[in-house]
């Protein structure tokens, strides 16, 4: 049972770390991090995930739902903080909690990053296939056919079954390749897309505020008695049940904006790069999260306002943000056209980012012995992990073409909070079993916001409802099938032990 409880020895993690860290040099400031969580925060979750929230779930009141998930969000955030300043290198939650909690804690939070980077870089393709025949429409009056752009279970108004997300795959396999070839997105680059992406969003909010209807925001959350929607694949959304109105619904809508927040813990992998990290590292996270937290909450007051919530379950289903504009704010198709295009660069970067964490993990598990070779095999001359970037590209590819977004956004979401919820539980329990190790970072008000921060995150996976539920467990129980029929046998930590 012990050996469960295997763990990397610190030492060994710290001076594997200073091998990578050559060449690295400690540039990134406060500042500089802040600007990378932004980059990585800011795509689907806010231009596609708050429409299907406010729609189907929250109504206007989805601006409580983003506040409800910021709070679960800065609690873990500041547990995440405690562990990335202890152990200040390269790495995730994974890499902590092998160093700190055992080999079984980490192979599970291992193994729900899966759902973390490789389902969220799905989703924000499935948003970008949106977005592009949006843009395809706006220049040249045609879109990539509707079979050809939605997976199998969806249905377009006019009764076309969607067969395969294309764009999806395509824009995958675009960035996987440039992965490949080891093109690291410069800080200019994600400087500029930062800003173009702030930029929009204030657009957003400045033009469209004059637009708000306020019989849109009346009553701000969803009565029990606002009646039933039918989808186009025939499917009902029925605001009587409970998930649908009222508290629960913004409960409910929390769960899937969560998916907008996800991102700002990847700060956290750059420690090796930031100079001062222990001071810097939680000013980086919490302060990327707070300024997300105040523009989305603008933003869904200003789109709930403009166009009313169910809308967003018909004809703005997709490509939210440029269906309110070109339909309730006459003038302003040009500002549709600069978002679609601004998205569409920014959802790259977000895909960029989660595949590159996918292939991270994936290849310090590999390194580990948790996962095959194959996952830490290195390209001769790029010196890239191409093959598992591949197999990630494939594994990605299926979820992106023929599964739609609304699932596989949902999984994301339930996924980290589920691994949130682990890093916040692992602080109160390292405060216990390893109370000397010093802590240059220690998270405020121990064991209130851990608890409050595990409990919040977990009110939200009960906001995702059963079928997210089952899901989860689904993709835990395949997890453990690996665990115990590969990496026991494999695990280097457990043969260092014998
Ligand atoms: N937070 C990222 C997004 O919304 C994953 O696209």
């Amino acid at each position: 049972m012990s050996r469960l409880f295997v763990k990397k020895p610190l030492g060994q993690l710290l001076s594997e770390a200073s091998e990578t860290e050559k060449g690295l040099k400690r540039t990134l400031t406060a500042g500089s991090l802040v600007a990378l969580g932004i980059g990585a925060i800011i795509g689907a979750g806010l231009f596609v995930r708050t429409a299907a929230a406010a729609g189907a779930h929250a109504g206007p009141a989805v601006t409580l739902s983003f506040i409800v998930a910021a709070i679960g969000c800065a609690l873990a955030g500041l547990c995440y903080a405690e562990f990335a300043s202890m152990i200040p290198i390269a790495g995730s939650a994974y890499t902590y909690s092998y160093a700190t909690l055992g080999e079984f804690v980490a192979w599970i939070i291992g193994w729900d990053l899966v759902l973390e980077y490789a389902l969220g870089a799905a989703t924000v393709s499935i948003g970008w296939s949106q977005y592009l025949n949006k843009l395809l429409f706006s220049l040249f009056h045609t879109t990539i056919p509707y079979e050809l752009s939605h997976s199998p279970f969806e249905v377009s108004a006019t009764g076309v079954h969607g067969m395969i997300n294309l764009p999806a795959i395509f824009i995958l396999l675009m960035l996987t390749l440039l992965l490949i070839r080891g093109t690291q997105e410069s800080a200019t680059v994600n400087t500029i897309i930062v800003i173009v992406k702030v930029a929009i969003v204030l657009l957003f909010i400045g033009l469209g505020w004059h637009f708000i209807n306020p019989a849109n925001h009346t009553p701000y959350m969803i009565p029990a008695d606002a009646g039933t929607v039918t989808l186009n694949d025939g499917s009902v959304v029925d605001y009587s049940q409970p998930r649908n109105h009222g508290w629960l619904g913004v409960l409910a809508g929390a769960g899937v904006v969560f998916f907008a927040f996800i991102g700002f813990d990847a700060v956290s992998t750059a420690a090796q790069e930031t100079k001062d990290p222990k001071r810097a590292m939680p000013i980086g996270i919490l302060v990327s999260l707070a300024i997300c937290t105040v523009l989305y909450i603008l933003f869904s007051h200003v789109l709930t306002g403009v166009a009313p919530f169910k809308d967003f379950l018909k004809a703005g289903s997709e490509a939210s943000v440029a269906y309110t504009i070109d339909t309730y704010m006459p003038g302003y198709s040009w500002l549709s056209l600069f978002i679609t295009i601004a998205i569409l660069a920014g959802f790259s970067s977000v895909i960029l980012v989660m595949l590159l964490g996918q292939t991270r993990v994936f290849y310090s598990m590999s390194n580990d012995g948790l996962v095959p070779p194959v996952f830490s095999k290195l390209h001769p001359k790029f010196r890239t992990p191409y093959k598992s970037q591949m197999l990630f590209f494939v594994f990605t590819a299926l979820f992106a073409g023929f599964i739609p977004d609304h699932i596989v956004g949902n999984m994301t979401s339930i996924g980290t909070l589920f691994a949130f919820v682990l890093v916040c539980i692992g602080v109160l329990v390292m405060r216990k079993s390893d109370p000397n190790v010093p802590r240059p970072f220690k998270t405020p008000w121990v064991p209130v916001v851990p608890i409050a921060g595990a409990i919040v995150c977990g009110l939200m996976i009960l906001g995702l409802g059963a079928d997210n539920w089952i899901r989860l467990f689904i993709w835990l129980a395949i997890g453990f099938v690996i665990y115990f029929g590969y990496s026991v046998k494999h695990s280097k930590a457990r043969k260092l032990q014998q």
